[in-house]
C-alpha cells in the first residue's frame, strides 16, 4: 500500500494526540449537555471512534452518508444524502464530524440541512482542513490539522474508496490518479 505514497504528512502518533485534545475541549464545552454527534461516512468512521472515546461524557452518535465526490480527486459540488440521521434532534447540541473539508461544499450542505431540524446548537469538527481550497468562507468550529492543498489518504480518507485503512495520513503520489 505504500507504494503511491509520496510523503507521511500525519503520524499515527500525531493524530492519536491531536484527537486526544479535540475530545477534552469537546468535553469541556459540552459536558453536561445532551449531545448527538453526527458522523459523515465513510471516511469519518476511523476518527470519529477515536474522537468520541476521548469524550470523557455520554452522548449519543449518528452516522450520514453524505457524497459530492465520484471516483475522483475534486468536487462534483452536488451534496447526495444517502442515509440520515436515525432520530429526532431537535434541542439536542448537535456536533457535525468529518475527516476533511475540502471545498466547505459538504459541511454547508449537511449544515444546513441539520439546522432545519431545530437543534438547540450545531458546530462543526473536522481532522483536516485545507483552508486553501475554500469555495465558500466556511470555518470549522474545531480543527485538527490545517493541511496544504494535496490528495491525503489514510486514517479513514480514501481514492477511490482504497487507503482507508493506513494508519496514517500520508499524500497520494498523483502518479497514482493521473
Ligand atoms: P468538500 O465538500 O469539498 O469540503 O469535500 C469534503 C469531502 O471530500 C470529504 O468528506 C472527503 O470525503 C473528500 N475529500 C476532500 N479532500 C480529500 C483528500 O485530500 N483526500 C480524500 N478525500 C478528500
Ligand atoms: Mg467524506
Amino acid at each position: 500500500m505504500m507504494e503511491n505514497i509520496k510523503k507521511v504528512l500525519l503520524t499515527e502518533e500525531q493524530i492519536a494526540a491531536r484527537v486526544k485534545e479535540l475530545g477534552a475541549e469537546l468535553t469541556k464545552e459540552y459536558k453536561g449537555k445532551d449531545v448527538v454527534v453526527v458522523a459523515l461516512l465513510k471516511g469519518c468512521a476511523w476518527f470519529v471512534a477515536d474522537l468520541t472515546r476521548a469524550m470523557d461524557m455520554p452522548l449519543r452518535v449518528e452516522f450520514m452518508v453524505a457524497s459530492s465526490y465520484g471516483d475522483g480527486t475534486t468536487t462534483s459540488g452536488n451534496v447526495k444524502v444517502k442515509l440520515d440521521v436515525d432520530q429526532n434532534l431537535e434541542g439536542k447540541h448537535v456536533i457535525l464530524v468529518d475527516d476533511i473539508i475540502d471545498s466547505g461544499v459538504t459541511f454547508a450542505a449537511i449544515s444546513a440541512m441539520l439546522k432545519e431540524r431545530k437543534p438547540a446548537s450545531l458546530k462543526t469538527v473536522a481532522l483536516c482542513d485545507k483552508v486553501e481550497r475554500r469555495v465558500n468562507g466556511l470555518d470549522a468550529d474545531y480543527v485538527g490539522f490545517v493541511i496544504p492543498d494535496e490528495f491525503v489518504v489514510g486514517y479513514g480518507l480514501d481514492y477511490a474508496q482504497d487507503y482507508r485503512n493506513l494508519p496514517f495520513i500520508g499524500v497520494l503520489d498523483p502518479k497514482a490518479y493521473a
